[in-house]
């Protein structure tokens, strides 16, 4: 059984993340989507939002479980006997600190290995941050979010 981790913040999940997870549960025989617990963040959703949006926004998606983590990642993956994690690359931008959590962490674990998965072009620039300041500012949020998050998002910032 091929496991693999999709690991993140998903602050909110958005249509990015989705489409990451659409592939990689076509490569792999489960995927889980682990939402991290970061104490020092100041998140817009508390973990369990974040893995009820989730869940609802990937219902219609085979293989898959959402959880939570606390500390190490490689832990976690080690527990749950992960042979990836799995990691979007939206642009180049992104490479150089992905490509040191990648090394660092096959140093700290070399039972698993990190893949990049390519983000759609049409979602090259879309991040939960961003999403969030424009949902903050009353804008139009739904083509980048699925529609449970955008009410969640809009419902939060009324
Ligand atoms: O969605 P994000 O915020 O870009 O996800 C970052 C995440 C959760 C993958 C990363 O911060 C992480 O793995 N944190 C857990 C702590 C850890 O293992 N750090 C060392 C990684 S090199």
């Amino acid at each position: 059984m091929k496991v693999a981790v999709f690991p993140g913040s998903f602050d909110p999940i958005t249509l990015g993340h989705i489409d990451i997870l659409i592939r990689a549960v076509q490569i792999f025989d489960k995927v889980i989507v682990a939402v991290l617990h970061n104490v020092h963040k100041n998140p817009l959703f508390t973990v369990d939002e974040r893995i009820s949006l989730i869940e609802e926004a990937t219902k219609q998606l085979p293989n898959m479980a959402v959880d939570s983590f606390q500390g190490l990642l490689v832990d976690y993956v080690k527990k749950h006997h992960a042979m990836a994690i799995i990691r979007g690359l939206r642009e180049t931008g992104d490479f150089q600190n992905e490509l040191n959590m990648a090394q660092m962490n096959h140093t700290l674990y070399t039972g698993a290995q990190t893949i990049f998965l390519p983000t759609q072009p049409k979602f090259s620039f879309v991040s939960s941050s961003l999403v969030k300041e424009v949902a903050k500012h009353g804008g139009d949020i739904f083509d980048f979010v699925p529609q449970v998050v955008g009410n969640a998002l809009r419902e939060k910032y009324r």
